[in-house]
């Protein structure tokens, strides 16, 4: 009778063993027979029920089944491993000889290469980074620098008004004002970014991009601002490269000056570039004006300062002799590509 019994539950058990497809069908299947409640475990157990002359017989047979079965469930383990191992290994293969994308790979526009260099340029020299808003108060790109309601800068053909106090700045030097508002000397920061002004030729544009400068410590005369740009020049033109300033005006910086610096096409000896003067321009600084700092709250009997803004376009022109800026916002990728 029970051998019946055991006969019987070792046919189906190895036959859910064979049928088993994974290791987690198997475990299924080993827990249904070999488990706790399991129904050979059933039948183990049932030994004792079993009358005392048999019992010795019955328990080897039991013992005998049970490691027939523990042994056809580990052969079972081993090869569902090996087959699941293979087929992930085949699923997961990477075939690294697919030809790599030959698509283009894109590039920097020449304006930002220049940017970033000029800005290198400055943070070698201890100067960090300010932001400033492109959409500005007008108090912060004109009466903060000291040019008041009635000045001609101010005239609607010169700037985008958006309403009667809110403009697009025209100048990076609105960005001064908000450096000195919350920074405390010592300061030594630039500010690049967009500016925008009602032009439009060759050598303009609606939008251009500024890099402003702004140094505020104590006993700052117009020798650093020398100094400072005759290095910067030699830097990101080359080291022959010669600065000289000639005196211009602006209502923020008093005295104000205009730098100049030797033609880097002819190196001075006078080409189409430098339309034979041997000098081009570059920029526009100057001593900022003590009413600009005292409007700021800075004490101008204490600090003193200098400010320069230089356009980004105007300096890729120049490094690069390009003749005219429209080239360098066309973006025929065939021009710009030259720039790598
Ligand atoms: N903001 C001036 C301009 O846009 C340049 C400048 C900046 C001049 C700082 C002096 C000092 O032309």
């Amino acid at each position: 009778m029970l051998n019946q019994r055991i006969d019987s539950v070792k046919a189906r058990c190895l036959e859910a063993v064979s049928a088993a497809i994974d290791s987690r069908q198997l475990n299924d299947v080993k827990v249904r027979f070999l488990g706790k409640n399991g129904e050979f475990t059933a039948l183990l157990k049932s030994l004792k029920d079993v009358p005392p002359a048999e019992k010795p017989a019955a328990g080897k047979l039991l013992n005998e089944v049970r490691v027939m079965l523990e042994g056809a469930f580990a052969d079972a383990e081993t090869s569902l491993r090996l087959a699941e191992k293979a087929a992930r290994v085949e699923r997961e293969t990477l075939d690294v000889t697919l030809s790599r994308y030959d698509g283009k790979q894109g590039a920097l526009h020449p304006l930002t290469l220049v940017k970033n260099e000029i800005v290198d340029i400055f943070l070698g020299m201890g100067y960090s980074v300010v932001d400033g808003p492109e959409v500005e108060y007008a108090y912060y790109n004109f009466e903060a620098l000291n040019i008041p309601e009635d000045h001609p800068a101010r005239d609607v053909i010169d700037t985008f008004y958006i309403t009667d106090k809110i403009l697009l700045r025209t100048q990076t030097s609105a960005a001064q004002v908000h450096t000195m508002e919350t920074l405390k000397p010592p300061i030594r920061v630039i500010s690049p970014g967009k500016v925008y002004r009602p032009d439009d030729d060759a050598t303009h544009s609606p939008m251009f991009q500024q890099i402003e400068g702004l140094v505020i410590d104590e006993h700052i005369t117009l020798a650093d601002l020398k100094g400072t740009l005759d290095e910067f020049a030699k830097r990101f033109f080359s080291s022959d490269t010669k600065t000289r300033l000639r005196p211009s005006h602006f209502p923020f910086t008093e005295p104000s000056v205009e730098v100049d610096l030797s033609c880097p096409m002819c190196h001075g000896e006078g080409c189409r570039l430098c339309k034979g003067t041997g000098w081009l321009e570059l920029l526009g600084a100057g001593i900022v004006n003590p009413a600009v700092l005292e409007m700021s709250g800075i004490d101008s009997k204490k600090y003193s300062g200098f400010a320069f803004g230089m356009g980004v376009e105007r300096a890729t022109m120049v490094k690069y002799g390009i003749p005219d800026m429209r080239l360098l916002f066309d973006n025929d990728v065939r021009y710009l590509r030259q720039f790598r």
